[in-house]
This record gives structure tokens, sequence and C-alpha cells, in this order.
């Protein structure tokens, strides 16, 4: 399947001088998940207290979703949308900018491929920075895990967070886990790379690269004003953070995570379109 020409602030200014009208930092980012994924796919895959984290919350601020109508953004190879079409979705939608990211989710969906076959579930390769990306029909609900990061500026942000409003219903719901604008990534705990898999590499704050085995990709930390300008703007609100906790019934893990849950990298983000 071949990519639409995304339109976006930095391609638009790009195309004037460039006849692909991509700029060179689009083209790196895809180049980097559609090279290495099978080092982000091994990654996912894991089971250690990290992903106890990341789903936690998430999905307690997502709360039920029977019968809904969903838009995954940066699906990447689907783990988060076949969980939702698992917990009873009517329909997901997966978009991810990375063709090589679509294939393998699209294969996991395949009646005989390796994960189960969820018939409501769909994949496209959009990038969540396109201006004029619009849904046959708006969503429910509007889920990223990991997208905000890959805005390389506080514009393309905004563009993403009226990607979001512009296919969601009115009263529809947005649930993002992202990059946590209070973490201090210097210094660098090295207890992040031998327990959980992956680190961060300072390259010009707010700039850092995300370094998961042979997998390294640019990300930029924006600020919590950042974040709630861009959804405010897109025309979002009730925007909440919620941080990170593990479930009741695993506190005991607590003590062997403090270091982490003390500075951690990550959050999990709302908001909502008024009705
Ligand atoms: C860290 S992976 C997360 C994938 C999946 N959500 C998960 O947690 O397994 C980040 C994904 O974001 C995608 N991505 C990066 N920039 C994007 C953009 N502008 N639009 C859509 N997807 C993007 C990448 O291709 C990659 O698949």
């Amino acid at each position: 399947m071949q990519l639409a020409v995304p339109r976006t602030d930095e391609t638009v200014a790009a195309q004037s001088q460039n006849q692909s009208g991509l700029s060179r930092g689009w083209l790196r980012l895809v180049a980097d998940y559609d090279k290495n994924t099978d080092s982000y796919q091994r990654w996912a895959a894991g089971d250690s207290v990290y992903w106890l984290l990341e789903w936690t919350v998430l999905l307690r601020t997502i709360g039920p979703v029977e019968g809904l109508d969903v838009l995954d953004l940066a699906c990447g190879e689907g783990r988060l949308s076949r969980a939702l079409m698992e917990r009873g979705a009517k329909s997901v939608i997966g978009i991810d900018i990375s063709r090589e990211m679509i294939a393998r989710a699209e294969q996991q969906n395949q009646p005989d491929g390796p994960g189960p076959r969820y018939p409501g579930l769909t994949y496209r390769q959009v990038d969540a920075r396109d201006q004029t990306f619009t849904l046959e029909r708006p969503v429910d609900l509007a889920t990223a895990l990991y997208l905000f990061h890959y805005a390389r500026s506080p514009g393309q942000l905004a563009q993403m967070c009226r990607f979001i409003a512009r296919n969601l219903k009115a009263g529809g719901r947005f649930v993002t886990y992202t990059i946590n604008p209070a973490s201090r990534f210097e210094p660098q705990e090295p207890r992040m790379e031998t327990m959980f898999g992956f680190r961060y590499d300072i390259v010009d704050p707010p700039e850092y690269r995300l370094v998961i085995g042979d997998l390294e990709v640019p990300m930029w930390q924006w600020t919590k004003e950042d974040h709630e300008a861009g959804l405010r703007a897109a025309g979002l609100t009730n925007i909440q953070w919620h941080p990170l906790a593990l479930p009741d019934d695993k506190a005991e893990l607590t003590p062997s995570i403090r270091w982490y849950l003390d500075n951690p990298c990550c959050v999990v983000l709302s908001a909502e379109k008024p009705a």
C-alpha cells in the first residue's frame, strides 16, 4: 500500500524546496520503525513489571469499550488494537505511519495469522500529523500508546491533537500513554535498560533518542503546557493527567520499582470532545 504524502506544516513547507514533498526528518522516522521492526516487536511482547505499569492505568482510564468504535493512533503492530477488540470494542481502526508496522499488524489479524482474527479490526497507513485525514464515521474513543513524543515541534503536537479531535464524535474520549513532561531524563537510571529493556540517550533536550536494542528513534519531551494547549486548541476539554500505578493485587512489587515510580518516564493523559 502506498502512503499518501501527509499534509503537515512540515511537509507543506518542504514542498516548495523538495520535489518529493517529504522532509528528511519524516523519512528518517519512517525508516527507523520500518527497518528495525523485529526489535520493537520483541520488546513489546515482554512481560516484565514495566508492561504491568504500562497497561494498568491506561486500561483503567480507557474504561469499558463494549460496543465502541475506536481509533488507535500509532498502533504499531497492533497490541493495543487487539486488546481493545478482545475487550468488546465494536470496531478498531489502527493507524500508523510505518508500512512495516501496519504489515505486521495486518498479518496478526489474518485468518491463518499468528494472532486471533477480529473482523472489526482494520489498519491503515496514515500519518497522525495529516491535516485533512477524516474517517468515514467519527469514533467514540481515540487511543494512542506512544505517539505525542514523535511530534517534532509543539506545532506538530497540535496537528496530532487536531487529527484526534476531527475524528472523534461529540462526547468522544481520547486516552494516551505518553512521555511524562515532568520526567527528569538526566541522570539516566541504568535499571531502565537492564530491567525494562530500553533507554533514552540525551541528544539536545527536548530532543532525546529512544534506544531499544538496535532500534533507535528520535523523540521529544514536550511540556505539560504544550500538550494542554494543543488539546485545547483542537477543542478538547476535561484534560486529565493520570500517574502510573501497579494493580492493587501487585502492590507488593512497588518497592522493586520505587526508583522508577519516583521519576516515571511515562504518564496517562485523557481528554474529551464536548457533547
Ligand atoms: C513505540 S511504537 C508504539 C506502537 C504501539 N502503540 C505499541 O505500543 O506497541 C511508536 C509507533 O508510532 C508510530 N508513529 C510515529 N510517528 C507517527 C505519526 N506521525 N503518525 C502515526 N504513527 C506514528 C511508529 O511508526 C511506531 O509504530
